[in-house]
């Protein structure tokens, strides 16, 4: 049967007089859709307007190894405007053609999509660079002059784009320098202006405040996006999908059918050359407060009214809120640094024998919490969350751990090897789902044991994943702030991480060998439940 409805967005519902007095069992009762809840289309990306895209950092590593590939990934894509500008801004002595070999360089090692000359050739055509450092007036002065030049030259009638890809503790003196100069005002500018800033968005809740409370000034609130790349992903957004798309999954989402909830992230790098930034910040600002947060709001949030940002926005700061710590931290927030061992065959050093990490450093590249979620939907259901570096393999999935069938008719013996029913969301690498459940083993009496049934994009689609980069950039250039966490969002964030920071606060995380599962207290904690981590 096919639904017009969408289409004409005004089909009538049936008055009580014309309906039938008995339904025919199964037929669909269609109330007029509301036109404010029709979806938009969203099967082909659009092209955004003609448009700047300024890249503060252009030369450090995430500009290097992602923005720059994905920008160029986009334009093979056909998903940049013909007068698209790419404007580097960086502490170096360089002209346009100096940023053009660096960007193209990044693109040849890093796109996703195969390299072509004719693409680059007219992508680099508009690249511009203008050298300076972030306290520089002059510079800045230039910056805002390029940007008007290029409104008539290249007819971007002043649309702009910042991207701040650069230490946090940069921020406010970029903004304060677009502010001074009017670059942030659309008003001034006569098209739009946007802003893009990296997480982590502060270092707690307090700086978090301050951050806002100046980019909400310099910018207008709707212009500003902060980026979390995991809400960029194909696999996390399709948490939405798989729960709300379909019959199946939502019926059992719930505290009477699930019995816990893993998060995990392991990484098998270091620090890679970020060691400032990283022993600065630690596992826990750096990916517990934002990835894995988002990733539990989306697994435990209740279906939005529409696919919209405000409605998303709504659900998920409804269940940031409701998050609660345990009572017991020292039990159930456990921190950890990686220690000598071996990755792959190889030695891998000491966190603190990193270059550039003090001897004595007490930051942590491993943590994990037990969280609760207070709500009715929820209630009693523990959220394990874990992230790590130098851990055995890399890998992020959900784990939603079902509880077991309340009787079985079948002997103790032969249900010996049938665990929990499991839905695995396998954000990467092997993207996909997995369901795991009990199964009779052939040619036995009645053995049941687990199995899986897996659902693999790489399979059951031909069309290629982007790059979480390359979908957020896009969004920003046409304003699409659906797959970007709003600033509560952040704050509610910071709310359930100070906590953890203090009483972690100058302890000495516990150590793990480089190469294992992490500390045998994080093993500790789930044995104490009566439970144990997935072995992803
Ligand atoms: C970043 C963190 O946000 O995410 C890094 O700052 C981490 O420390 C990275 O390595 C992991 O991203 P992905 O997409 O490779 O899982």
């Amino acid at each position: 049967m096919t639904d017009t409805s969408a289409a004409t967005g005004a089909q009538v519902p049936p008055t009580p007089a014309a309906m039938p007095s008995t339904m025919p069992v199964g037929a669909p009762v269609t109330f007029a859709r509301n036109p404010l809840r029709d979806p938009r289309d969203r099967r082909l990306p659009r092209v955004p307007e003609p448009c700047a895209l300024v890249v503060f950092g252009v030369t450090g590593d995430l500009s290097r190894k992602k923005l720059l590939p994905a920008i160029y990934d986009l334009a093979n894509r056909g998903l940049l405007p013909p007068d698209f500008i790419l404007l580097g801004f960086a502490r170096r002595d360089w002209g346009d053609g100096d940023f053009e070999s660096l960007a193209r360089k990044a693109a040849k090692e890093h796109a996703r999509t195969a390299w072509n000359d004719e693409v680059w050739r007219r992508l680099c055509g508009n690249i511009k660079f203008v050298p300076g450092s972030f306290d520089d007036e002059e510079a800045f002065d230039t910056l805002a002059a390029t940007l008007d030049e290029l409104r008539s030259s290249h007819g971007i009638k002043g649309n702009a784009a910042f991207y701040l890809s650069i230490p946090p503790s940069m921020f406010p003196v970029v903004l304060k320098q677009m502010e001074r100069t009017g670059m942030a005002s659309n008003a001034k500018s006569g098209g739009w202006r946007r802003v893009v800033v990296e997480k982590p968005f502060g270092h707690d809740l307090q700086s978090a405040l301050e951050l806002n409370a100046l980019v909400d000034k310099v910018f207008t609130p709707q212009d500003v996006f902060r980026i979390d790349h995991y809400l960029g992903k194909e696999t996390v957004q399709n948490i939405l999908a798989l729960r709300f798309a379909n019959q199946l999954f939502e019926p059992v989402w719930n505290s009477n059918f699930v019995d816990s909830v893993q998060i995990t992230m392991a990484e098998d790098v270091g620090i890679g050359g970020r060691a400032a930034f990283y022993d600065a910040t630690g596992a826990a600002r750096d990916v517990l407060q934002n990835h894995l947060l988002q990733l539990l709001a989306l697994t435990a949030m209740e279906e939005p009214v529409e696919f919209s940002p405000e409605a998303i926005g709504i659900e998920k700061i409804k269940v940031l809120r409701a998050i609660s710590l345990p009572p017991d931290l020292g039990a159930y927030a456990i921190r950890g640094q990686y220690d000598n061992g071996w990755l792959a065959g190889e030695r891998a050093v000491a966190y603190r024998a990193e270059d550039g990490i003090p001897p004595n450093s007490t930051t942590e590249t491993y943590a994990a919490v037990r969280l609760g979620i207070e709500t009715r939907r929820w209630a009693g259901v523990p959220f394990y969350m874990r992230t790590g570096k130098r851990l055995p393999r890399r890998v992020t999935e959900i784990g939603v751990i079902f509880k077991k069938a309340p009787h079985l008719p079948f002997s103790r013996t032969d249900t010996e090897e049938l665990g929990h029913n499991q839905l695995v969301i396998r954000v990467q690498p092997d993207e996909g789902v997995t369901l795991k459940f009990g199964s009779k083993v052939p040619s036995t009496a009645m053995e049941v044991r687990d199995v899986a049934m897996d659902f693999l994009y790489g399979e059951a689609f031909t069309e290629a994943s982007p790059e979480a980069y390359e979908r957020l950039i896009l969004d920003v250039l046409i304003g699409d702030a659906t797959l970007f966490p709003r600033n509560d969002e952040v704050e509610a964030s910071w709310r359930v991480i100070d906590p953890l920071e203090d009483f972690w606060d100058a302890k000495m995380p516990y150590l793990y060998r480089a190469g294992e599962w992490g500390p045998k207290e994080v093993d500790e904690m789930l044995a104490r439940d009566g439970r144990s981590w997935r072995r992803p």
